[in-house]
C-alpha cells in the first residue's frame, strides 16, 4: 500500500510573495507565515513567535532568519528554533517550489 504522509497544497506563487517579507496563510485555527528570502528560497513556520507568541510575518527576514517584531528574538526560518541565548522553538513546515508555485506540506 502507498501511503502518503504529506499532504501537499499549493498555495500561490513564489512571486506573490515579498522578498524578505511573508504572506499568511490558514490552517483551521493556525495561520502558518511563508517567508521568502532574497535569494528567493521560501519556509514556513506557525505566525507565532516562541517567546510570547509575536507574529512572526510581521518580521524583518535575514540571514535565513526571521526577526521577531516585539522584542527582537531572532528565530531560524528552516528549523523554527530560536537563536542565540534564547531558548523555544515554533512549528515549522515542509515547503517546496514547483515551476514558481508554492507547496505547503501539512
Ligand atoms: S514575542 Fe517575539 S520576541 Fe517576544
Amino acid at each position: 500500500m502507498n501511503v502518503q504522509s504529506q499532504n501537499w497544497v499549493a498555495i500561490g506563487q513564489v512571486t506573490d510573495i515579498p522578498r524578505q517579507g511573508s504572506r499568511c496563510v490558514k490552517n483551521g485555527d493556525m495561520t502558518i507565515a511563508v517567508f521568502r528570502t532574497t535569494d528567493d528560497r521560501v519556509f514556513a513556520l506557525e505566525d507565532k513567535c516562541p517567546h510570547k507568541n509575536g507574529p512572526l510575518s510581521q518580521g524583518i527576514v535575514h540571514d535565513g532568519c526571521v526577526t521577531c517584531p516585539l522584542h527582537n528574538w531572532v528565530i531560524s526560518l528552516e528549523t523554527g528554533t530560536a537563536q542565540g541565548a534564547d531558548e523555544g522553538q515554533t512549528a515549522s513546515f515542509p515547503i517546496k517550489v514547483e515551476d514558481g508555485t508554492v507547496l505547503l506540506g501539512l
